[in-house]
């Protein structure tokens, strides 16, 4: 019996693989559980998949397919969610909670299709429900097909750097916290390289993550920055970085010594070990904000080794940071990013005209303090986040894409604002009181199928709250055609767009008190989470939700429902 099984199971991947010119479909199991882990000298119990953290890689080659079984060993809901993949027609398995499923039950089982197309490169995976995915997150890394080639010469080896933040109270304490103060939670206690804090944290020097290389080889490092709160930046000592791709898109390639990226965002590089290798390195992490609440303020290392030479007994070599509040530094990496725009690897495909112009405002807003509670909001108020003043509340019976499907009344409205209602001096010093109180709503803009997409993303200083803001969009890439300081200038600000050679991402962070253009061609039908990738913003509300219409042919429209989807 058992050779006739798998026969028949080489079978269906031979039929899968004529059928998808080679793609494969693989299967994996994400048993998510608690487990105890010790960090700066305390245990406690975290949220894992499979026992580890981070969590494990998933590999695949571009157009494949991936089956993740999600089973829920923990003690509450939870929801995973396959950052930057665009999924199509497929929002069943995208994963934000109540908007595209209800949460994973404790016991319970969801079996997640993950439809890879475009993407190649890096990309990630994290929970999608409260705070979860602080230690349930992963990478996911995407090989060119079989038969093609990186836009670079193979590197000798690669690996994933998943940056993060550690704290060492627990997470759904820390979030339950947070929310009940009306502040800002706690800042983290440590930064973290592929989990570990490194060298100068109490009680971390002998896990420091070490990267092994040999001299003269060149390596590909994925860099993913899965932190909650944090922009950061990077930078290996006496090593430059060749920039090659983020968010699964290949970019032209640039050397740099240093790297900012926004939570959400990847970037892969190419490191050649060229440096004296009697030596050892840092590298390193240490954050970026403009705002002026407190932060993290220490620094995440890990040792890049020669593994052939006997190492001096000197200590490694350490990197330059940029000061935490260097905004030209964190802007002038970002602007720098582009297209590789060749034909094989990176096809340009910039919508230039555009059937939905939105303008978005991004603000930190307050709400009065609820009776009996005191809030420690600014004089007393409760902190709050909105787009287009309208602080998006998160249903909690049902999801927005099965209310949609199933023609559900009373879960969400369709009218979420094209533009701000009142106009102001968006990024003026002292704004009035009265812009500081959004609307709660849970509204979603409707898109044509295939409708082309133009978003103009506008930072405020509402409630002095001006912060950079990297924003998500999930069920696409986006262009990034042009990003500037101040308020944006409908009349001369388009006359600098790139159309040429912008580059295609899943998340951009918005510049502190300025604005960013992305756009899109609303090709994939479903209902798709857009939101602000620092959490804290994203729990206060600075979210909202798509639904693109179904095209007319089949093809063009949402799949069907897989039959275990997790009941509301
Ligand atoms: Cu990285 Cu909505 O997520
Ligand atoms: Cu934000």
């Amino acid at each position: 019996m058992k050779p006739l099984l798998s026969f028949q199971l080489l079978g269906v991947l031979f039929l899968v693989d004529i059928l998808h010119c080679q793609a494969l479909v693989h299967r994996r199991t994400f048993v998510v559980k608690e487990v105890p882990y010790t960090r700066l000298c305390s245990t406690k119990n975290i949220l894992t998949v499979n026992g580890q953290f981070p969590g494990p890689t998933l590999y695949a080659r571009k157009g494949d397919t991936i089956i993740v079984d999600v089973h829920n060993k923990g003690n509450q809901n939870i929801t995973i969610h396959w950052h930057g993949v665009k999924q199509p027609r497929n929002p069943w398995s995208d994963g934000p909670e109540y908007i595209t499923q209800c949460p994973i039950q404790p016991g319970a089982k969801f079996s997640q299709k993950i439809i890879l197309s475009t993407e190649e490169g890096t990309l990630w995976w994290h929970a999608h429900s409260e705070w979860d995915r602080a230690t349930v997150c992963g990478a996911l890394v995407i090989y060119p097909k079989k038969g093609t080639n990186y836009p670079f010469s193979k590197p000798h080896a690669e690996f994933p750097l998943i940056l993060g933040e550690w704290w060492k109270e627990d997470i759904e304490e820390l979030y339950t916290e947070f929310l009940k103060s009306g502040g800002d939670p706690n800042i983290s206690d440590a930064l973290t390289i592929n989990g570990q804090p490194g060298d100068l944290y109490p009680c971390s020097k002998p896990d420091t993550f070490k990267l092994m290389v040999e001299h003269s080889k060149t390596y590909l490092l994925r860099l993913i920055n899965s932190g909650l709160q944090d922009i950061l930046f990077f930078s290996i000592a006496n090593h430059s970085l060749t920039i090659v791709g983020s968010d699964a898109s290949y970019t032209k390639p640039f050397v740099t010594n240093y790297i900012a990226i926004s939570p959400g965002q990847t970037i892969d590089f190419l490191l050649t070990a060229d440096q004296d290798p009697h030596h050892h390195y840092y590298m390193g992490a240490k954050v970026y904000t403009a705002t002026s609440n407190p932060f993290d303020n220490t620094t995440t290392t890990a040792l890049l080794h020669y593994g052939d030479f006997t190492p001096s007994n000197s200590p490694p070599f350490s990197p330059y940071l940029a000061p935490y509040n260097d905004t030209n530094s964190s802007v002038s990496f970002t602007g720098r990013l582009r297209s590789l725009a060749d034909k094989i690897h990176s096809v340009v495909d910039v919508p230039l005209n555009i059937n939905d112009r939105l303008f978005f405002t991004l603000s930190i807003n307050t709400f009065p303090c609820r009776q009996n509670d005191s809030c420690q909001g600014p004089n007393g108020s409760r902190l709050a986040a909105s787009v287009n003043n309208v602080s998006f509340v998160t249903p909690t019976v049902n999801s927005i894409l099965q209310a949609y499907y199933y023609h559900a009344n009373g879960v969400f409205g369709d009218r979420f604002p094209d533009f701000p209602e009142t106009l102001f001096d968006f990024t003026a010093t002292d704004l009035p009181l009265y812009l500081e109180t959004p609307k709660s709503r849970t509204e979603v803009k409707v898109l044509e199928y295939n409708s082309t997409v133009e978003i103009v993303f506008q930072g405020t200083n509402v409630t002095a709250g001006a912060a950079d803001h990297p924003m998500h969009l999930h069920g696409f890439s986006f262009y990034v055609v042009g990003w500037g300081f101040g308020n944006f200038d409908k009349d001369k600000d388009p006359l600098n767009y790139n159309l040429v050679d912008p580059p295609l991402q899943n998340t951009i962070a918005v510049p502190v008190n300025g604005w960013t253009t992305v756009r899109f061609k609303a090709d994939n039908p479903g209902v798709w989470f857009m939101h602000c990738h620092v959490d804290r913003h994203m729990s206060w509300g600075m979210t909202m939700a798509f639904i693109v219409k179904n095209g007319k042919f089949p093809n063009a429209q949402i799949l069907p429902p897989p039959p275990d989807m997790p009941p509301c």
